[in-house]
C-alpha cells in the first residue's frame, strides 16, 4: 500500500477565509495526534456532537458572565498577582502573564485552587505546559509514544489533585441548594446527564480550558505591552492615552491580536468537494490552511498600511479591529469577548455605552500593568523564546514605578 502527502490548500486572503471557516464540511484538523488531551474536547468535535456541547458551554459565555468576571472576580487577581512585583519596583512579563492568565483561566475552567499560593499557581503551571505539549503531538520530534504516556499519566494526576476535588466541592453545593460557581465545570456538572459526558472527557474538557484561556492570553499581554512601548517611543503624545483612555489600550490589544495572532494558523480536513465563492477547488481529503498572517495583513480590507501597529486604524464596517484571530464559523472562539471586550464604535461613545462596555481580560491586564508606569528596562533588553521557531518573547523585563 502507499501513502500520499495529502494536496495542501492554503488560504491567505481575508473574505476567503471567512467563507472557509463557514464551510460545515471542514472539519478541524490542527489537533491530529493529540488525543491525550484534545479527544473530544469541544473544539475537535464536529457536527451535532459540536454544536451540542457549544450549545451548552455557551451558556457560561455570556454577557452577564463577562461582566462578573470583568468587574468582580478578575481585578483582585490582577492586583494581587501584579502586588509582589509592584513592591519590588519590577517585573518580567512573560513570567506575569502566565502566572495572571493561568489565575484567570482556572477561574473559567472550574480549576479550584484552595491554596491560592504562588506554588500552587506553579504547579498548576507545569500541567498547562505539558497538556500544551499533548494538543499538539503532531509537531513533536522525540519520541512521541513515550510523551503520550506521560502526559496522561499527568492527566491523571491532575484529575486527582484539581478537577476531582472541584467536582466534589461543585457537588456538596448543589446538595445544600448553592448556586453553583459561574464556571465551564458547573454548567458540565449540571448537565451531565442529558449529554452523558463520560468522566475522562470532562477532565480533558477542563484541561483544554485551561489551555485555551491562559496561553493565548499570556502570549497576547506580553505582545501588546510591547508594542505599547515602540508606538510611545514614536507617538510620545499618545502616553497620556494609555493612563487615561482604557478603550486606546483595548484597541492596543485588538491590533496586536491582528498583526500576532495567538494561533497563527487554522487547519481543516476537507470531508467532500468545495468550491469557493472565489473559485478555488477543495478536493475531498485535502488540508485547508488558513493563514492569518496573511488574511489579517489583506490590503483591501485594512488599507496600505495593514502591516503596521496602529492603534488609531479603523476597520470598514463588519470587520472586527482583531480580523480573524479568534477564528470564525462554528469553531470561532467562546471565550473572544471574554479576552477582547466588545468591539467599540465610534458612534456609540455616549457614556450610557461606556458604562456598558466591556474592555476584556487581556486589556484589563494591560491597564494594570501600565498604571504602573512600566518601562523596559534599559539593562536588561528583551529576549526571543529560543526554544520555538514561533516568535514568542522569552523574557522581558520591566521596571515599574518605584523602581
Ligand atoms: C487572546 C486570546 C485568545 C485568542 C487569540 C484565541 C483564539 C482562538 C481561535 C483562533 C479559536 C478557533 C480555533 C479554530 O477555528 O480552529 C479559538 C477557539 C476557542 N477558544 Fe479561544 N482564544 C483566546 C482566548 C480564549 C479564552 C480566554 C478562552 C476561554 C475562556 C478561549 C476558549 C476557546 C474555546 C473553548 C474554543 C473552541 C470553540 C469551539 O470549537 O467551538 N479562548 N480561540
Amino acid at each position: 500500500m502507499t501513502t500520499t502527502e495529502p494536496q495542501v490548500i492554503t488560504i491567505t486572503g481575508y473574505d476567503e477565509a471567512k467563507e472557509a471557516y463557514r464551510q460545515k464540511n471542514l472539519r478541524q484538523a490542527l489537533y491530529d495526534a493529540g488525543e491525550v488531551i484534545m479527544g473530544d474536547v469541544l473544539v475537535n468535535l464536529h457536527g451535532a456532537e459540536h454544536r451540542d456541547r457549544r450549545r451548552l458551554e455557551n451558556r457560561l459565555f455570556r454577557r452577564e458572565t463577562f461582566e462578573l468576571y470583568e468587574r468582580e472576580l478578575f481585578p483582585p487577581i490582577i492586583s494581587e498577582t501584579l502586588a509582589p512585583d509592584v513592591e519590588a519596583g519590577r517585573t518580567e512579563l512573560v513570567d506575569l502573564g502566565h502566572r495572571m492568565m493561568m489565575n484567570l483561566a482556572a477561574l473559567t475552567a472550574g480549576v479550584d485552587r484552595p491554596l491560592g499560593t504562588p506554588e500552587e499557581t506553579r504547579h498548576l503551571y507545569r500541567y498547562l505546559m505539558l497538556f500544551i505539549e499533548g494538543a499538539t503531538l503532531a509537531h513533536y520530534t522525540g519520541d512521541r509514544d513515550a510523551k503520550r504516556a506521560e502526559i496522561a499519566g499527568e492527566l491523571h494526576k491532575f484529575d486527582t489533585e484539581f478537577v476531582t476535588p472541584s467536582l466534589e466541592r461543585r457537588r456538596a453545593m448543589v446538595e445544600a441548594g448553592e448556586d453553583l460557581p459561574k464556571d465551564v465545570l458547573s454548567v458540565l456538572l449540571a448537565n451531565v446527564d442529558s449529554l452523558d459526558i463520560p468522566h475522562e472527557v470532562i477532565v480533558r474538557e477542563v484541561a483544554f480550558y485551561l489551555l485555551a484561556g491562559a496561553h493565548t492570553s499570556a502570549t497576547a499581554f506580553t505582545r501588546v505591552s510591547h508594542n505599547i512601548f515602540k508606538w510611545l517611543e514614536a507617538h510620545p503624545e499618545d502616553a497620556e492615552l494609555v493612563r487615561t483612555d482604557r478603550l486606546f489600550v483595548q484597541r492596543c490589544t485588538h491590533e496586536t491580536i491582528r498583526l500576532q495572532p495567538s494561533s497563527p494558523v487554522a487547519m481543516r480536513w476537507a470531508l467532500d468537494d468545495i468550491e469557493l465563492k472565489s473559485g478555488t477547488s477543495i478536493p475531498e481529503g485535502s488540508k485547508v490552511v488558513i493563514d492569518l498572517l496573511s488574511v489579517n495583513r489583506d490590503e483591501s480590507i485594512f488599507g496600505a498600511d495593514a502591516a503596521d501597529f496602529n492603534p488609531h486604524r479603523e476597520t470598514p464596517d463588519g470587520i472586527p479591529a482583531y480580523g480573524l484571530s479568534f477564528g470564525s464559523g462554528m469553531h470561532a472562539c467562546i471565550g473572544m469577548d471574554l479576552a477582547a471586550g466588545l468591539l467599540f464604535h465610534a458612534d456609540s461613545a455616549a457614556d450610557s455605552a461606556m458604562d456598558d462596555h466591556t474592555f476584556g481580560l487581556v486589556p484589563e491586564a494591560v491597564q494594570a500593568l501600565f498604571d504602573h508606569d512600566p518601562r523596559p528596562d534599559p539593562d536588561d533588553p528583551p529576549v526571543m523564546d529560543d526554544s520555538t521557531t514561533r516568535p514568542y518573547f522569552g523574557r522581558y523585563p520591566v521596571l515599574l514605578r518605584g523602581g
